[in-house]
């Protein structure tokens, strides 16, 4: 018998630990992730087969993958949150970035630093990409035109929240594949909900019939009814506004409710939060006119027993809890698709 020569490894190689993230993200072609409002159908498709494989490496007994090594991400939020932060610094740190982060307070931010500043002085320590959520509507459009590096939209003011989008695509494509002609509600706070704007989008795009409930004074002017009510608000014809919940729910495949954003409505609009919950609240008598196989969602955080009931948001219909879940693999996918893709 031959021997091995001794510098032959006996322990085989872990290939499986790179890949499919060895290679550069063939065919992705954009630098940054502002909205989805101009993605096309095979782009979102592009997004969620990744986060399909990066959700293999979740389930992984180590899963960590060295898809991003040497990068660094900053995370710079200016409002509070929990479930896009986290999931951004998690998603980084398992593709082995370095990830930083960086608040309004506890930095220099509280000393009155400009959003200017405070990008060059982020692009200066070497981020190669900024996770941004800011409250003006706008702000990583602004990041995008002033640093190098690849920007992320991680919620601006009350205009787009594109991974939330993508997350809820994730978990409605895995609960019914092709979405085409499925019927999804949102309801609620729409006049100030990035999610519902950027859902419109992405849901829209991959062929989804969308009806948008809530009360007059939560609607955006343009989608307020009226004599002046285009037949298709924003000009997309698989969008609806109704009144009535009771109405819109029937048959639908998917409700979405959002949350009531008391830190913008700051007492106004809303006079009565019972009245709201009366007419606009999720509960398991309205979901028994949605489809037999309708789902509950919700971007979270969720104000239990004001839009959503209580048993309904832990009901088996929710999937609430895998709308988080899917964050993580979507986000792994968005920072390995930017960050690896060839712009
Ligand atoms: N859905 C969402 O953006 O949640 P956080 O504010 O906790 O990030």
């Amino acid at each position: 018998m031959v021997a091995r020569p001794p510098t032959e490894s006996v322990v085989p190689a872990a290939p499986s630990l790179l890949t499919p993230f060895a290679e550069p993200a063939a065919g992705w072609t954009r630098r940054h992730l502002l909205d989805v409002d101009t993605f096309s159908r095979g782009e979102i498709a592009q997004v969620l087969d990744t986060a399909g494989a990066m959700a293999e490496v979740l389930s992984r007994k180590v899963a960590r993958t060295p898809a991003l090594n040497g990068v660094t991400i900053f995370n710079l939020f200016y409002e509070a949150s929990t479930r896009t932060r986290s999931s951004f610094e998690l998603a980084g740190k398992i593709l082995g970035a370095d990830v930083i982060n960086v608040s309004g307070s506890g930095s220099s931010i509280e000393k009155g630093e400009s959003l200017i500043e405070t990008l060059n002085t982020i692009a200066a320590v070497g981020a190669d990409a900024v996770v941004m959520r800011h409250g003006a509507s706008g702000a990583p459009w602004l990041a995008a035109r002033t640093i190098p590096g690849h920007i992320i939209n991680a919620g601006d003011g009350q205009h787009a929240h594109p991974t939330q989008a993508l997350l809820d695509a994730f978990v409605l494509r895995e609960e019914f594949g092709d979405l085409t002609g499925r019927q999804i509600v949102i309801v609620g706070d729409i006049l100030h909900s990035r999610v519902a704007r950027s859902n419109i989008w992405s849901l829209t795009t991959l062929g989804a019939q969308v009806t948008l409930v809530a009360p007059r004074p939560l609607l955006p002017a343009a989608l307020a009814p009226g004599a002046s009510q285009p037949e298709h608000p924003l000009g997309l014809p698989n969008v609806r506004v109704c009144a009535d919940l009771d109405d819109a729910i029937v048959g639908a495949d998917a409700v979405m409710a959002l949350r009531i954003q008391n830190e913008r409505l700051r007492g106004k609009l809303l006079p009565s939060t019972a009245e709201y919950a009366r007419r606009y609240q999720i509960t398991a008598e309205r979901m028994s006119q949605a489809a037999p196989h309708a789902i509950v969602m919700h971007p979270g955080p969720m104000n239990e027993g004001v839009e959503i009931a209580v048993d309904v948001a832990h009901s088996p219909q929710s999937r609430i809890e895998a709308q988080v879940s899917a964050g993580l693999a979507v986000r792994m996918a968005i920072l390995f698709l930017l960050i690896r893709g060839s712009a």
